[in-house]
This record gives structure tokens, C-alpha cells and sequence, in this order.
């Protein structure tokens, strides 16, 4: 088995690690699908109508050719540069459809995961008007403010946009390999802060028999590999207990640090999703954030809309043990089979 070597702090290094500006000049990560491959999802759309869309497997969504588009993107995002733009062109689709477009395309990408403790396999996303400081088990993605960056759960997150709002609401997203990489160059010290644990408020959202928080590090080695898990505003929300300890100043400068390269644009890449878009992003390699949105009217039934799957790899890395005992990651080390170094 492999062992947690937080004390030897190494850059990460490969395909994962890149910059915004590299990429905004290139086209790589942006796939704009054929109109044959449209008319293959538009197929399957058709193939399905009437169906749940959580009781579709592949071969009841079927794509034809574009199978192979899809097993190559879910490797680069798994293992290449750890996410992808899918323009589907398919931007009037109803709210029926647009689920079972994401979960049946998610049926070749990955194994839907369980994204709370209600057991939600398919998310939708949009503001529902409440409090995130009001309220203890409230998350971030139902609300329409800004989302600082952090990660998901499952290998990798699937996210479709079926309706944009007016104002707002831009995707940004970061290598954080690379900026482990520069928070090792610049401070060390900080880096190794980071390899520390952290208390995350699990947002009433913690497994069964486990805590309301969750105690581990940002950044992990494992296996060779580099693992992040950041969400500040949980971490911040945990303050909230007297049974933590508090954060030290040396955790706040660190995550201070972390997030002033996470927001700079000279490390992330920013980008507009436009309906019928779906992007899929690696949540141990990238964190993602998004800018805070108006919707035209509260109650107009117009609202930004986007639909969300976290998905397991079947093939996926060797988890670091930690994981286990979280609600983002906990599920995968039951539903996927790991791959043992
Ligand atoms: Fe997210």
C-alpha cells in the first residue's frame, strides 16, 4: 500500500499542471461537437423520451461514434489536464431533457456518486433564496453568490448549463498543481501548512455516524500523486465550534496565499458556459469557482440553471486514506474499484 509522505513536499508535475493564459490560446480544452455526434445526442434523447433519467444506463442513451469522443475526454479529464468544455450546441432543451442528457452522457464518463446525505445522485443548481450564514446545512451552489474556488466531490464533476443568467455567473478554474507548485516555490513553509489538517463543516451533509466536520489536510501525496481539498468557507463555517481548534495564523496566511493565486488570472482560466455547454473538471487536480450572478427576476421560473453530477472513475487513482471519511470522496472507495500500486 501506498503511505501519505506529507514531509517530503515534491511540485507536482505532468499534464495537470498549467497555467490560464496558456490555455486561453489554445482551443484544446473546448470540444465543439459535430453535427453528426449532435444528431447522435439528439438520437438518444429521442431513444429515451418518457424514460426516469436516473434508470438510463448507456445502452439506453445511446451516442453511437461519439462514445469514443466521450471515453477519450473522460481520460484527459481523469488524467490529462484534468477538464474539458463540451459545446453541445443543444441549447433549448427542456428540463427533462437536459437530465437525461447529463446523466445519460454521465453514464460514459463515470459512476454517479451521492452528493449528500439525502443520497441526491443529480443536483440542480440554481439560486433558491437562502442563506448561506443563516443557515448551518445550506451550500454554496444554492445560492446566487460568488463561489470561491474549491473542488467537488467524486473523481470528477460534471456540470450542463441549461439556462444562463443575465449577469454574472462566469466558470473560472485553476490548476492546483500549479499553484502548489508556486506556493512551494514562494513559501515552503506555507506549503507544508497546507499538508496539515484542516476542519471542514461537513454543512449537515457528513455520513452517517460521522462528525458534522471533517478533519484533513488541503493538499495530499499519495501514491506519486497530489490530491487537493479546499473549500474555504467550510473551513471558516467550522470556526463556528467550540470543540476545533482555532485556525492558527500560519493556516490563514497559507490560505490566504492559496486563494490570492487561485483568483489571480495569471493561473486561472476564465470562461462563459452557454446553454447546451457542459464542463467536466477533475476535483483532485483543479478547483473552480464561479462569479456571483442576478437571475432577471426571482420569481420569473427564468432563473440560471445548471444540472450536476459527481462521478466516480472506475479506474481511478489510489485514494489517499483520509478520503474516507468524507462525504465528497467517502463513496468512491465503496462504488469504484481502485487501482492498487
Ligand atoms: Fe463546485
Amino acid at each position: 500500500m501506498p503511505t501519505t509522505t506529507n514531509d517530503n513536499l515534491k511540485p507536482a508535475q505532468g499534464t495537470s499542471c498549467w497555467t490560464g493564459p496558456q490555455l486561453a490560446g489554445s482551443s484544446s480544452w473546448i470540444v465543439e461537437i459535430s453535427d453528426a455526434d449532435r444528431a447522435a445526442i439528439k438520437h438518444a434523447l429521442d431513444a429515451s423520451e418518457g424514460r426516469d433519467a436516473l434508470s438510463l444506463t448507456a445502452a439506453d442513451f445511446p451516442v453511437g461514434a461519439f462514445a469514443e469522443n466521450l471515453a477519450a475526454l473522460r481520460r484527459e479529464a481523469a488524467f490529462g489536464t484534468g477538464f474539458f468544455l463540451l459545446r453541445t450546441g443543444l441549447g433549448d432543451l427542456n428540463e427533462e431533457q437536459a437530465r437525461r442528457m447529463i446523466w445519460g452522457m454521465g453514464q460514459y464518463l463515470g459512476i454517479p456518486q451521492i452528493q449528500d446525505a439525502r443520497r441526491t445522485l443529480l443536483h440542480d443548481v440554481r439560486d433558491t433564496g437562502v442563506d448561506l450564514k443563516k443557515q448551518p446545512d445550506v451550500r454554496t451552489y444554492q445560492t446566487n453568490e460568488a463561489q470561491p474556488f474549491h473542488n467537488d466531490g467524486g473523481d470528477i464533476f460534471a456540470l450542463l448549463c441549461r439556462r444562463q443568467s443575465t449577469g454574472g455567473g462566469r466558470s473560472l478554474i485553476v490548476s492546483a498543481h500549479t499553484v502548489f507548485n508556486e506556493i512551494l516555490r514562494r513559501r515552503p513553509d506555507l506549503a507544508k501548512v497546507l499538508t496539515e489538517p484542516f476542519y471542514f463543516d461537513a454543512r449537515g451533509q457528513a455520513l452517517p455516524g460521522r462528525p458534522w466536520y471533517q478533519a484533513l489536510p488541503i493538499f495530499q501525496y499519495y501514491g506519486g500523486h497530489w490530491f487537493v481539498m479546499y473549500k474555504r468557507h467550510y473551513i471558516d463555517l467550522a470556526q463556528r465550534s467550540d470543540e476545533i481548534p482555532r485556525l492558527t495564523d500560519a493556516q490563514i496566511e497559507a490560505m490566504d496565499l492559496l486563494d490570492e493565486l487561485c483568483d489571480d488570472p495569471s493561473f486561472h482560466l476564465s470562461f462563459e458556459m452557454s446553454p447546451g455547454d457542459m464542463v467536466v473538471g477533475n476535483n483532485f487536480t483543479t478547483l473552480h469557482a464561479r462569479t456571483a450572478f442576478t437571475d432577471p427576476e426571482p420569481t420569473s421560473g427564468e432563473k440560471r440553471h445548471m444540472l450536476r453530477l459527481w462521478l466516480g472513475i472506475e479506474d481511478g487513482l489510489a485514494l489517499p486514506p483520509a478520503f474516507a471519511e468524507t462525504r465528497e470522496f467517502g463513496p468512491l472507495f465503496e462504488t469504484t474499484k481502485r487501482i492498487a500500486i
